[in-house]
């Protein structure tokens, strides 16, 4: 399973880095406007300085919903960096735009999409992600883990090539469900991933080896 950081904060992506486990980065308009970074030339510049961060896939997301503007816009960002991944929104000329990045050799994450039928379309364009919002799903009643399950079955009856990408995950039970039922990636926020050390008897263990090593010394 792959790990994203899903932020825009540097902090936060070096440190995720520097634990070593770390296989790329998701944003948003969102994310990048919470970082105070505006404007299309600022976040230009930040997507490069993420990827000089990271080693793995940055996702890049597209403004214009016209077919013309997403490709127009897909084509610049997929210039910037051979880390950038093209975040296109699930709509009519977004599916459009994914078959033709990916008839191109263009990396796409389809973002924004609540159902299987919609993570079938993604995959049958072309998607090289599609990611499904797992937390936005729990916030109104609805059960965000059994879309990725459903997502999964549908993927793995017809070999699609294209990876889930299990999104807004909130925390570090969201990273272990998905990854039980077999979400190829998983973005979220740093601590998600940092709870995964988390146990209270792996700190009253590490206390009291510590503890004995003393006493013989
Ligand atoms: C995915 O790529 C999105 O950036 C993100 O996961 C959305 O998460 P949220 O629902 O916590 O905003």
């Amino acid at each position: 399973m792959k790990f994203f950081i899903d932020t825009a904060n540097l902090d936060q992506i070096k440190e995720a880095q520097d634990l070593g486990v770390l296989d790329g980065v998701t944003t948003n308009p969102s994310l990048m406007a919470k970082e105070g970074i505006t404007g299309k030339d600022n976040i230009i510049e930040h997507y490069k300085k993420i990827c000089d961060i990271v080693t793995g896939d940055v996702s890049a997301e597209v403004i214009s919903t016209d077919f013309e503007g997403i490709v127009k816009e897909g084509e610049e960002l997929a210039k910037l960096h051979d880390q950038i991944i093209v975040k296109v929104p699930m709509i009519k000329e977004g599916v459009k735009a994914i078959k033709y990045f990916s008839d191109k050799g263009i990396k796409t994450n389809c973002t924004l999409v609540f159902s299987v039928g919609q993570a079938l379309l993604a995959a049958k364009a072309g998607a090289t992600y599609v990611s499904p919002f797992i937390g936005r799903l729990d916030d109104i009643s609805t059960d965000g883990l059994n879309l990725i399950a459903e997502i999964r079955m549908v993927y793995d009856n017809y070999n699609f090539d294209t990876q889930i990408l299990a999104a807004s995950v909130r925390h570090t039970m969201h990273v272990i469900d998905c990854a039980k039922i077999g979400a190829d990636v998983m973005t979220g926020p740093l601590s998600s991933i940092e709870g995964l050390l988390k146990h209270p008897l792996t700190d009253i263990g590490l206390a009291k080896f510590l503890a004995d090593y003393k006493k013989g010394n």
